[in-house]
């Protein structure tokens, strides 16, 4: 039996006498309720729209009076309610509803169906409600409709040593999404695997980019960009594999994320980026402004639709920058939008193997104990003001970037001058000698960086209490990022 199936007659078997269905798939939705109901022996099946009315009967077309004609006529089935969800800020259509799931409750053969794309309950109603939130098809619905296609002979049938990959590749869409997709990589002459893995691979990041929030990051950083910060870096490098097919099929457990915390401008958020080109999977960062921004419904909702949306593009890596602001507490110690916070942590808990978190941190004494619990992440490293050895690399990366010639510099004498900068302090300092030697119209060298250098003064001095209060904080909870280790973090 599939999901589907499964999820629908659980609920019906329950006799809720109201049941809410979250879901844009409305066809599928309609097939699954028929057969579940048939199942279950509730032979009829009543609908109402706002066009059509409940049964195309008169005057049924306003919500209220449709509610209130299932208790007068005292109706039984299955009666589904198609997109309520907009009328149920009404106080005439909310009371309707609790007096229709009142008369109800004694009535075994009567089940009020709420059947919405949007998830939109009134609080007032929350209790009463049971939610059925239905996941996008499973291999057994998929396998069906890709063996539909191959038996429409007008295209070319898909390989059958591709169907296995395929079917994987296929979920997280919707039924009419993989339809759509499969008939188009199907019009063309041949439907290689590469091909309709492609096609795939299309449909699922302009399902991405309709969400809105959820913002493609190219893989567009090498590893070699970033400098020091070598047990993250070989942490990461060891997990090069870890996503592939190969791997997945030899049962290696897959990293579920990755917490990087520490001081400002040490590399956090670069480090996240270059993970899409190393393993070689698609990255999506998350903008928690947006989720709270109140565009894409209330920021339950569109958090949720977030992780959904996420679920149906892996393998991915769900990049959260700065998640302390979106999951933590505020400056006074209260934990802001509690709700998200926990249904984040079960998700994190239950979410499918092939999506791994990466998520950064500054203000880390913002974060609750829960989220930092073992088991949840992988491993939580502390990025740290970079040693002197590091800054050098910082500083060989960036002017090689800049197209100096890094014969004329003397790096030891860089490491010295630019003791308790942090790396994006360096990269500061190269682009302003650049700029300041392209005025004068020549190549710049080493005394324009130590001029620079001399009229800079590093966050680190300034903020010299938050950065101690970081380090005893990370000594004991996280692991350095960087090879020297937690004793010498600013030599
Ligand atoms: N280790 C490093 N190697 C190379 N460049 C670095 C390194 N650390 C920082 N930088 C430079 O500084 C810029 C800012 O760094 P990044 O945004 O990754 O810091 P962060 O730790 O995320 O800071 P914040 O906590 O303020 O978000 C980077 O884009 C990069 O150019
Ligand atoms: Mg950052």
């Amino acid at each position: 039996m599939s999901e589907i199936l499964k999820q629908l007659q659980g609920a019906l078997a329950g006799h809720n006498p109201l049941v809410y269905i979250h879901s844009p798939e409305e066809e599928r939705i309609m097939r699954g309720l028929q057969q579940a109901a048939e199942n279950q022996g509730l032979a009829r099946i009543s609908c109402w729209s706002c066009l059509k009315g409940l049964d195309g009967q008169p005057d049924s077309q306003g919500p209220a009076a449709a509610l209130q004609l299932v208790v007068s006529q005292d109706l039984r089935g299955l009666l589904v309610f198609k997109d309520l969800a907009p009328f149920l800020g009404q106080p005439e259509v909310a009371r309707a509803l609790r007096e229709a799931f009142l008369d109800g409750q004694s009535k075994q053969d009567r089940i009020l169906v709420l059947l919405c794309a949007e998830l939109n309950i009134p609080e007032t109603l929350k209790k009463e409600m049971y939610l059925l939130d239905i996941s996008t098809p499973d291999e057994e619905e998929i396998a069906s409709l890709v063996q539909a296609l191959n038996q429409d002979h007008s295209h070319p049938a898909i390989p059958e040593a591709a169907v296995r990959e395929i079917i994987l590749a296929l979920k997280g869409l919707t039924e009419n999404e993989i339809r759509y997709v499969l008939q188009r990589a199907c019009t063309r002459t041949s439907a290689g695997k590469d091909e309709l893995l492609d096609e795939i691979f299309t449909e699922k990041k302009s399902v991405v980019k309709k969400s809105g929030f959820l913002e493609f990051s190219p893989p567009r950083w090498d590893i070699d960009s970033l400098g020091g910060l070598d047990n993250l870096k070989s942490w990461l490098k060891r997990r090069e594999k870890i996503f592939s097919r190969e791997a997945l099929e030899a049962g290696v457990p897959i990293p579920k994320g990755l917490l990087m915390m520490g001081v400002s401008g040490c590399g956090k958020s670069l480090a996240v980026k270059t993970i899409s080109a190393l393993w070689n999977i698609p990255m999506f960062r998350l903008d928690m402004n947006l989720v709270f921004s109140g565009m894409y419904g209330t920021p339950e909702e569109a958090f949720h639709r977030a992780l959904k949306t996420i679920e149906a593009v892996a393998p991915a890596v769900l990049w959260i920058d700065e998640i302390e602001n979106a999951l933590g507490l505020d400056e006074s110690g209260q934990r802001v939008a509690s709700h998200i916070f926990s249904s984040f942590l079960t998700w994190m808990q239950e979410k499918p193997p092939l999506i791994f978190i990466a998520a950064t941190a500054n203000k880390i004494q913002a974060l609750p104990a829960e989220v930092l619990r073992k088991g949840r992440f992988d491993e939580v490293f502390f990025c740290d003001l970079p040693t002197a050895p590091e800054r050098e690399e910082i500083f060989r990366i960036h002017l090689a970037r800049n197209g100096a010639n890094l014969e004329e510099f003397d790096f030891k004498m860089l490491q010295v001058l630019s003791e308790g900068w942090n790396g994006a302090e360096i990269e500061q300092a190269v682009i302003s000698a650049r700029t300041d030697a392209f005025y004068e119209q020549r190549t710049f060298n080493q005394r324009d960086l130590s001029n620079v250098i001399s009229r800079i003064v590093p966050l680190s001095d300034t903020m010299e209490t938050q950065i101690k209060a970081i380090r005893s904080w990370a000594f004991s909870r996280a692991t350095p990022a960087s090879k020297y280790g937690k004793s010498a973090a600013r030599r």
